[in-house]
């Protein structure tokens, strides 16, 4: 089974967001049940210099978008056993960042024309085209449109994965008639039309063979208004062809017992994670106290993730005996509300607007819990590394955070965090101000910590559930 996988970031090359760790984690794991998959991404400026010096040259060709003829590079580079390949054009893709130009249309539709046309050269035709997020979103509608009759193309089966609906790659209708040489029948609502323009999500969700996303709960919700970003019906009109599965965690990348950012390895010993917690609250200039429970805060700080609902009831929030960390960056408003926060409550909050992988595995090691109260969340990978460095969890019931935060129930003992289901920051407020009386309770934190050991957040399962998928979309006939 050959699987190409074609997206817009991928760890350790380069990432903006958790789309960057699956596709930097996943297809090991593919390889590891025999599942022959390689990546294509675009070749960014960013990328640090160590790996473009290794990187090999392919092929070259001349692409013809639209009425133009461009340079095509297409280089090589093997990491971690599994092969990148890396699509060239300098004018295109030699500028600072991912994303966010006016030409960003024009960027990602060279590239899903370059992953079509490559293949050709790469000796390498995959069975399946995996798409992921808009930016890949055009390859099934040119596969089905201008490819799929060509010999070596035609039993090219694509999978779309919606990694955020949210965001959905609208752009003028002229501009995808320009790039895709598309007919007008490819514009009708029934068909790439959305909000007045056109969306390379929507292509990708109707053009493709099969649809999936990064948890169950997401796979229902965006079928639902309120999460479906206007695309709800057409999302309940293909449910027969739509899965979640659930993202893992590269276990070795995050690891308590062998991070090099994490001074005392620990696996399941609290007494070794409180020495972590120690160093940390120093690191931060907070209060060193084993008593006071640290709650953790690692995001970009942004609408999805929910921190209007902190704005809330912050005041309510610094009245807790608690100490807080924060760290990231986003919107401007947000990034005020903290340093805000940590000017009136030096003791209670360090805020740390910025990004620094260091201090973040340093924040999972020695936080005591974990908090994501996101509007929406398609996987998270937050929560599956704060339970791996056993920090506990508070997370709103909504996407991937509900399929795989079990709430904690006195009763029985049983689950490995705390949620509230409502966006409301005051059901946001009672679910911490109880996980803070319970921190307090070394039964039921010795209980919470054995419940995450038993758990596997690791990629073992999901890939198996993708290679199945793969299997039955190449078999069918
Ligand atoms: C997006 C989603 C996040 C998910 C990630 C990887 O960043 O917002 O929930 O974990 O993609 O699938």
């Amino acid at each position: 089974m050959k699987v190409l996988f074609a997206a817009s970031e991928a760890v350790p090359v380069v990432k903006t967001g958790g789309l960057a760790d699956v596709i930097g984690s996943l297809p090991k794991e593919l390889a590891k049940l025999g599942v022959d998959v390689r990546v294509i991404l675009p070749k960014y400026e960013d990328i640090p210099h160590h790996f473009k010096e290794r990187m090999e040259p392919v092929t070259d060709f001349e692409l013809q978008l639209g009425w133009r003829k461009l340079y095509c590079g297409v280089l090589k580079l093997e990491m971690g056993g599994i092969i990148f390949y890396f699509i060239d054009n300098e004018f295109y893709f030699g500028r600072k960042g991912c994303y966010g130009y006016g030409d960003d249309a024009e960027r990602f539709a060279f590239f899903c024309r370059a992953v079509l046309d490559s293949m050709q050269y790469l000796d390498f035709i995959p069975d399946v085209i995996h798409c992921h997020d808009w930016q890949a979103g055009m390859i099934p509608v040119l596969h089905r449109a201008h490819f799929s009759y060509l010999p070596a193309y035609a039993h090219i089966r694509t999978v779309m994965t919606v990694h955020n609906l949210k965001y959905q790659g609208v752009f003028a209708k002229e501009q995808f008639q320009d790039f895709f040489a598309l007919g007008e029948e490819h514009f009708s609502g029934y068909a790439l039309e959305l909000h007045g323009g056109a969306s390379f999500m929507k292509g990708g969700l109707l053009y493709s063979d099969f649809i999936t996303t990064v948890s169950p709960t997401y796979a229902e919700e965006i079928q639902t208004p309120y999460y479906g970003e206007y695309l709800d019906g057409l999302l309940r009109s293909q449910q027969h062809r739509l899965q979640g599965i659930i993202n893992g965690l590269d276990y070795e990348a995050f690891d308590p017992m062998t991070d090099a950012h994490v001074e005392i390895h620990y696996r399941d010993s609290l007494a070794k994670k409180q020495l972590n917690k120690l160093k940390l609250q120093e690191r931060l200039g907070l209060p060193v106290s084993k008593e006071i429970p640290l709650i953790a805060l690692v995001t970009r700080l942004v609408d999805q993730k929910g921190i209007a609902l902190i704005d809330r009831v912050v005041a309510e929030l610094m009245a807790l005996d608690a100490q807080w960390v924060v760290l990231g960056t986003g919107e401007p408003q947000f990034e005020q509300l903290f340093r805000w926060a940590a000017d009136q409550y030096p003791d209670k909050l360090s805020a740390n607007i910025s990004f620094d992988e260091a201090l973040a595995r340093q924040i999972y090691a020695g936080s005591d819990l974990f908090l994501m109260p996101s509007l929406f969340e398609p996987c998270g990978i937050g929560q599956l590394i704060a339970m791996r460095y056993r920090s506990v969890p508070i997370v709103r019931e909504t996407g991937g955070l509900k399929d795989t935060v079990a709430p904690y129930n006195e009763a029985t003992g049983e689950g490995t965090g705390f949620s509230f289901t409502n966006y409301n920051g005051h059901d946001m407020l009672h679910t911490i101000q109880r996980a803070v009386r319970l921190y307090h309770e070394p039964a039921v934190w010795d209980n919470l910590v054995a419940n995450m050991k038993k758990k596997d957040f690791s990629w073992r399962k999901s890939a198996q559930q993708y290679a199945d998928l793969y299997d039955r979309l190449v078999t069918r006939i």
